[in-house]
């Protein structure tokens, strides 16, 4: 079986729309895969009871426990390892991670950003798109690598920006397509994996 983990730090409604496409279209059968833990950096983000309702393992790796950013890497390793994954799924994870840790994953760790990437790497993106002027924003699903948001891309998915878009609106509208975006790009992500091993 190929475990995916995924790792958030909030609401976690990607990593719903992920679990829930993987139970819907069978990726268990289809792809021999299965989300088999989700793991948070924070105790109180609500996605943590979410997982759990859809019957998903869980665990906390406190970043405040940690007296530096690679000793928390180290230990979010170990719990990562622990599920034996073959693909790591950044779904709202909001830390920066070391070279060493990207590097342990590299070609099987993905992230969704939200905006169309090489456009506004980083945080507060729905508010710049707004000021400059954008009249398209949207969302990106990307292989991470050392250097922030700016892995290769393997999908987006495009939304208009009304005039009057306030950034929550924005992000409101982002976020459901980042819904589609993102189980699609892991079921496809799982296929050619499956393809290269045939
Ligand atoms: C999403 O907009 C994602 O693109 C960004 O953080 C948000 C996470 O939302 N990285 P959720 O936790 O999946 O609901």
């Amino acid at each position: 079986m190929k475990n995916i983990v995924i790792l958030i730090s909030g609401g976690g409604s990607n990593m719903a729309a992920i679990a829930r496409a993987a139970r819907e279209e069978d990726w268990g059968r289809r792809h021999g895969a299965a989300v088999a833990a989700v793991i948070s950096n924070r105790q109180d983000a609500p996605g943590l009871g979410i997982a759990r309702s859809l019957g998903i393992a869980t665990a906390v790796v406190s970043h405040k426990s940690f007296e530096s950013r690679e000793r928390f890497d180290d230990a979010l390793a170990d719990a990562i390892d622990a599920y034996s994954p073959t693909l790591v799924v950044l779904a709202g994870f909001m830390r920066i991670l070391t070279p060493p840790f990207v590097s342990r994953y590299q070609g099987r760790l993905l992230n969704i950003h939200p905006s169309l990437l090489p456009a506004f790497p980083g945080l507060d993106t729905h508010r710049r798109a707004i000021e400059a002027g954008c009249r398209i924003a949207g969302a990106t699903v990307h292989e991470v690598t050392a250097d922030l948001d700016h892995g290769p891309i393997l999908a987006q998915a495009a939304v208009p920006v009304m005039a009057d878009d306030t950034p929550e609106r924005l992000a409101e509208r982002v976020l459901a397509v980042e819904h589609r975006l993102y189980p699609k790009s892991v079921a496809d992500w799982l296929m050619r994996g499956s393809s290269r091993q045939a």
